[in-house]
């Protein structure tokens, strides 16, 4: 019998919710400042680390926004991709949906195509070097409006055979998912996947129209859908993948304590709950973590654990056979345990 730390690492997993910008380390912030010779309001990697005090998603996203400003060229991008799945690598990750914001990156005058061919770059190399297969989703920002939103879109086109889908993110409150209904729309029509981030700060309502104005594939969060039984006995009967982060919860005051976390009451409700990291260099920590931590402080048993990892292949964007492919991966270490 395995200890419960190396049976979560040894688990066959997917990533869902992975915004690559967030896995910027502050050592790779400062190497990535100097060569660029990009000024940072830091001096040191451990003031870098103390100005993460952050305790709502604003706050978070005012640093983080910052931080992103030493990405320039495309080998920062490929150096970034290249150091967030060495250590999914290590967490057991075989799969990884990892979300990009162009925006953050367009609006600094860095080309949409440097951003794009750095983070494919790092996924090839995932690939040979790790066998993680990976894909990706772009974010719109949801504090920029929607015309914004439609010129990423129209920049984006010539590779949307490399992009799986679209995503919804930074700042909820005040932006509800109804203002991007035209530019989901054309995305879908396009044959991409739409995923939008809702219910982490904003209201139900806001999950509601994630899915009745944006159709969405997958709900990333979702906490918030928790305080309304109708809407999560819909989720569940839809067999919507919701991509929950533990520690990102806990850091941004979604939940005030882990212990408190919902991840066992929405699988108990039925709901396909996946666990991800999120921001983890803001956060406190990477996939692996976030399944010790919640694991620990709900004392989720390795059932439950194996049923997470199971939600996480069977909410991913993997084709069929892939998805199977995972599975048959995941059980069969479950059956050496
Ligand atoms: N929420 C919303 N937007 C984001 C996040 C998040 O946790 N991380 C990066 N952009
Ligand atoms: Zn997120």
């Amino acid at each position: 019998m395995t200890d419960i730390f190396q049976f979560i690492k040894g688990l066959p997993k997917a990533e869902l919710h992975l915004h690559i910008e967030g896995s910027l380390e502050p050592e790779m912030m400062f190497d990535m400042a100097h060569r660029n010779k990009v000024d940072i309001p830091f001096r040191t990697v451990d003031d870098v680390r103390s100005a993460y005090n952050f305790t709502n998603l604003q706050d978070f996203l005012d640093i983080y926004y910052a931080g992103a400003n030493v990405l320039i060229e495309e080998e920062d991008f490929r150096d970034l991709a290249i150091a967030y799945f060495d250590r999914a690598a290590q967490d057991g990750v075989t799969h990884a949906e990892i979300f990009f914001d162009p925006q953050t990156h367009t609006d600094r005058g860095i080309p949409f195509d440097v951003v794009i061919n750095g983070l494919l770059a790092g996924m090839a190399e995932a690939k040979t070097k790790h066998h993680i297969s990976s894909k990706l989703i772009l974010c719109f920002l949801r504090h920029l409006d929607e015309n914004a939103a439609f010129k990423t879109f129209k920049t984006a086109e010539p590779w949307f055979d490399r992009i799986a889908g679209v995503g919804l993110d930074s700042s909820e409150m005040g932006h509800p998912p109804a203002k991007f209904a035209r530019v989901f729309s054309a995305a879908g029509d396009a044959g991409l996947k739409r995923v939008a981030h809702a219910g982490e700060e904003g209201p139900p309502d806001y999950v509601h129209q994630a899915l009745d104005l944006l159709h969405i594939d997958r709900l990333d969060h979702g906490n918030r859908a928790l305080e309304d039984a109708h809407l999560m006995t819909r989720l569940a009967r839809e067999a919507m993948t919701l991509t929950v982060c533990p520690l990102s919860n806990h850091k941004l005051r979604v939940v005030d304590d882990l212990s408190d976390h919902p991840l066992d009451r929405m699988l108990a409700n039925g709901l396909r709950a996946t666990i991800n990291s999120d921001d983890p260099a803001y956060f406190g920590g990477y996939i692996g973590e976030n399944y010790r931590a919640v694991a620990a402080a709900r004392g989720l048993s390795r059932t439950v654990l194996a049923a997470l990892a199971r939600n996480s292949f069977l909410g991913s964007f993997l084709d069929d056979e892939e998805i199977t492919e995972n599975l048959k991966k995941l059980d069969s270490f479950l059956k050496n345990q």
